[in-house]
């Protein structure tokens, strides 16, 4: 995971120096002290206590998006007007509106900059030109079968579209299919198939009545077939060349499924077919994704998606600057860079609100004002997508003296499947912990419904988060710790 890399390169004075532990400039409603600021105790009997406390000596550490937590809403004046929509359904702003240039700039910063959709054209893709163009080589060159690989949010998909845009300008034909827990391989290739026209089959000829008819593939497959009829019939393309990018793999439970589709790819690789895949999926190596399959491992290339340089980080941004017509400073986009960790999601993620938080102040400038109300932002409304119990675990104050090993459980918990050992978190914690004490620790958090879950792996002792918004939260909450003016 980006965080993990990052994190242990740029662990700052700020974990060892308490005084560095509030950003300045953070207002004291939203100062953040992780508990890095007390000593370890190593008693035998009670937990290992991180002594809360900030650098003024007053107040109590606790992030701030903690203290909003049980907050009652503020009770607003009478008589104020409901909330309205301030765009129709088609996105026309209301021209009367005396605030419709910003609410105009605000959709357009969405469109631009909104991190819940993938990157489906290239005028809102940014960077990536080695990946991409080492898509392209593959296919074209090498004439192999693709599987890209990261972890989430890293970008898989967006640049799954926009590789079968281009494709398509080169006359391709792209199929795009999502796969699901349930996928199977029958069903889920018999509507690939039913999307390649008969024209396509070396048996029709061009102003043949079965050409005519406007038919697909699916027509010529079995009621019940298996990689091989399907590599058979794939076999028989022509007159074009056919990519099918199976996105999402990595949800895909059934180990039939995946079995299956190297089958093909080995299949069709033998046969020299016309008819390529591309996989896409969260992990962390290859063999995490197709599983040990040393039949195709010379027909495949692995492409991991690394994380966004800062000058690619900048482009993204770059976008929603030009879209609502606004300046992020370069403090602000130093701030988004280091806590975006290279993830495209948290960039736009964090770019979308400090854009919006400058728009709502009516400032065409966003600053570094603006970048940590988005942190802020960010981390509250993660918090509140908890359950209310995750919450309150969180919350409590035996979480709050062990903030530093939560964070550092987070860190180690980083790999695609969450599990962790005593021994990573000692490595996360810089050796300053015994691992006996570290395991002690854990396991208070591992009770039932609590934010841990404990796995015994034959002798050995595993932990993963519960939740794993909870790992995120507590990873960009040290993050935000260690911001530095
Ligand atoms: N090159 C890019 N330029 C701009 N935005 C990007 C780029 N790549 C990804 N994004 C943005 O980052 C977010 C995550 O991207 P995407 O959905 O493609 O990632 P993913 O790796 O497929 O995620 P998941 O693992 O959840 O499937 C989206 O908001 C997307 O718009
Ligand atoms: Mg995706």
């Amino acid at each position: 995971m980006i965080w993990k890399r990052w994190s242990r390169s740029e662990r700052t004075t700020a974990e060892a120096a308490p005084e560095a532990l509030l950003a300045p400039g953070l207002s004291d409603a939203s100062r953040f002290d992780p508990g890095l600021t007390g000593t370890t105790s190593t008693a035998s009997d009670g937990p290992t206590v991180f002594a809360a406390g900030t650098a003024d000596g007053t107040r109590e550490a606790r992030p701030a998006f903690l203290d909003t937590l049980w907050r009652e809403p503020e009770e607003g004046p009478r008589n104020q007007a409901l909330p309205r929509f301030s765009a129709s359904a088609s996105d026309d702003v209301e021209s009367t509106d005396a605030d419709s240039s910003l609410s105009r700039r605000k959709l357009a910063l969405r469109d631009a900059l909104g991190a819940s959709q993938p990157v489906i054209g290239r005028e809102s893709f940014a960077g990536r030109h080695d990946a991409l163009a080492q898509l392209i080589g593959c296919i074209e060159q090498q004439r192999v079968h693709v599987v890209i690989y990261g972890e989430r949010g890293i970008g898989k998909t967006s640049l799954a579209h926009v590789f079968a845009e281009t494709a398509r300008e080169a006359r391709y034909l792209v199929l795009y299919g999502s796969c699901g827990t349930e996928a199977h391989f029958d069903a889920m290739f018999r509507a690939f198939a039913a999307r390649i026209p008969r024209l396509y089959h070396k048996s029709v000829l061009p102003n043949s009545a079965e050409a005519e008819r406007g038919d697909h593939f699916d027509t010529m497959l079995e009621e019940h077939f298996g990689p091989r009829e399907l590599a058979d019939l794939f076999a028989d393309v022509t007159g074009t060349r056919v990519i099918i990018i199976l996105d999402e793999y990595d949800r895909v439970l059934d180990p039939n499924f995946r079995r299956d589709v190297a089958e093909l790819i080995k299949n069709l690789s033998d046969r020299a077919a016309r008819v390529q895949l591309v996989l896409t999926g969260v992990a962390q190596n290859l063999d995490e994704l197709i599983g040990y399959a040393p039949s195709i491992r010379r027909n495949i290339v692995g492409l991991p998606m690394r994380p966004l340089s800062a000058a690619e980080v900048r482009e993204v941004i770059a976008i929603g600057e030009v879209a609502a017509e606004i300046r992020y400073s370069d403090e602000a986009v130093a701030m988004v860079t280091a806590m975006a960790g290279g993830s495209p999601y948290l960039v736009r993620l964090l770019a979308h609100q400090a854009g919006l938080a400058a728009l709502t102040d009516k400032r065409s400038v966003v600053d570094e004002k603006h970048g940590r109300a988005a942190i802020e932002r960010v981390l509250t409304d993660w918090n509140a997508s908890l359950p209310r119990r995750v919450q309150a675990s969180l919350g409590r104050d035996e979480a709050r003296s062990q903030w530093p090993l939560l964070i550092a459980a987070a860190r180690a918990g980083s790999s695609a499947d969450g599990y962790f050992g005593v021994d990573d978190v000692y490595t996360e914690l810089g050796g300053t912990q015994s691992p006996p004490l570290i395991e002690r620790d854990l396991k208070r958090f591992a009770h039932p419904h609590d934010l841990l879950e404990l796995h015994e792996f034959e002798s050995e002792v595993r932990f993963r988060f519960r939740y794993p918004g909870v790992s995120s939260l507590l990873l960009m909450s040290a993050a935000m710790a260690r911001m530095t003016p």
